[in-house]
């Protein structure tokens, strides 16, 4: 790191009112807590974590934890109707409720971030149980999505107050590299992507690191914007992308309509070896989406050398892009339940600390081929 941008970033820690330490967990609402849990194991390669049910005195739900190294997924079902995660099922479908962030200070967070305009969620409670005591606030951001903030450093359980260690000897599977969040993707709705970067930077103390405009972003058909946000010590880093006009419905237009309104389109994983680790999610039957082999034709001459062998990388349909500081690899899975919303990325970087706009064609072909075989194009 140059010393010009350590100071910058010693500066901005000094000043920032919402120090975040990464991603704590991202749970999703599912129809199913059971099946998905399973899912995240056997095909994702997280490891069975933590237990919470009417067993462990949680009267109105299920949730199931599963970890990969620094990820951790919460797994989480109604047990009746009249619930509010029923609706939020009953709505949207399968999808990702909360966004967790690890904080120092729960109580400052949430006290920093609503006094600056931010929706209360949660004011912060202390959980209690015999490994000592976790604080968790929240507030909303767009969509129905939430923020929580999670204060750990007096808790030595292993995830939360409330669970119970879930250890299944006969539940075991490998691990496929996936390492931690890179970043989380909202979708929101028509010209909404500003409001949500303002509510960013002045609530959270966010910062814009890059834009993509609809000339960026478009085929022949589908266009959108995209706007990077990103926290002062870049551990959380959340793209806005927002519809535009294009010939044809927009892909973001897609997720709105099935998904019901604004929420989380797709959650980055990184890896260390994506060749691997997308060998292995393949083995297991996660689908990626494909862009034609003509894409490898000229890839070095568009990316430069890389350090991978150009035959596993077309073979697996690994994406490439360079930028000022590096490259980076990635990949991304088609739609993870049926509705054609939420999906995953595996990424890979290499220098680059960008999101791999020189992919966006060949990648939005592939997408319009898939939203044209739903008909929704
Ligand atoms: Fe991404």
């Amino acid at each position: 790191m140059s010393t010009v941008v350590a100071e910058q970033l010693k500066q901005h820690a000094q000043t920032d009112f919402l120090p975040l330490m990464g991603t704590d967990y991202v749970e999703f609402y599912v129809g199913n807590a059971k099946q998905a849990a399973h899912y995240y194991v056997t095909a994702f390669g997280f490891q069975p974590l933590a237990y919470a049910g009417p067993e462990t005195g949680m009267k109105d739900r299920v949730s199931y934890a599963v970890r990969q190294n620094k990820l951790t997924f919460v797994l989480t079902t109604p047990l009746r109707s009249d619930n509010e995660i029923a609706d939020h099922v009953y709505k949207h479908g399968d999808g990702v409720k909360c966004l967790a962030l690890k904080v120092e200070d729960a109580s400052k967070a949430w006290q920093e971030t609503t006094t600056r305009g931010a929706q209360s969620y949660m004011e912060p409670v202390v959980l209690k149980d015999s490994q000592g005591e976790l604080v968790m606030s929240g507030i909303h951001t767009y969509g129905e999505v939430v923020h929580l903030f999670i204060e750990r450093k007096n808790y030595n359980g292993v995830f939360m107050p409330g669970y119970r260690v879930w250890n299944n000897p006969y539940f075991k599977t490998e691990e496929t590299g996936l390492l931690y969040v890179d970043h989380c993707v909202g979708n929101v709705g028509w010209n909404q992507m500003n409001r949500w970067v303002q509510f960013y930077e002045e609530v959270m103390g966010f910062r814009n690191i890059l834009s993509f405009d609809d000339k960026d972003i478009s085929t022949e058909y589908s266009a959108l914007m995209s706007k990077v946000m990103s926290n002062g010590n870049g551990y959380v880093k959340f793209p806005i992308n927002e519809p535009a006009e294009g010939k044809k419905k927009s892909q973001v237009e897609e997720f709105l309509e099935f998904y019901n309104g604004e929420g989380v389109q797709h959650v980055a994983m990184a890896t260390n070896d994506i060749v691997a680790t997308v060998t292995a999610l393949r083995n297991r039957g996660v689908e990626f989406l494909r862009v034609p082999t003509t894409y490898y034709d000229d890839l070095l001459e568009r990316v430069g050398t890389i350090d991978e062998d150009l035959e596993p990388l077309k073979e697996l349909g690994i994406l490439v892009d360079r930028d000022e500081e590096g490259y980076l690899l990635q990949l991304f899975s088609k739609p993870v339940q049926d509705r054609p919303t939420l999906f995953f990325e595996i990424i890979q970087r290499k220098g680059a600390k960008s999101f791999g706009k020189g992919n966006f064609k060949a990648l939005f072909e592939a997408i319009e081929r898939e939203q044209e075989a739903r008909g929704n194009l």
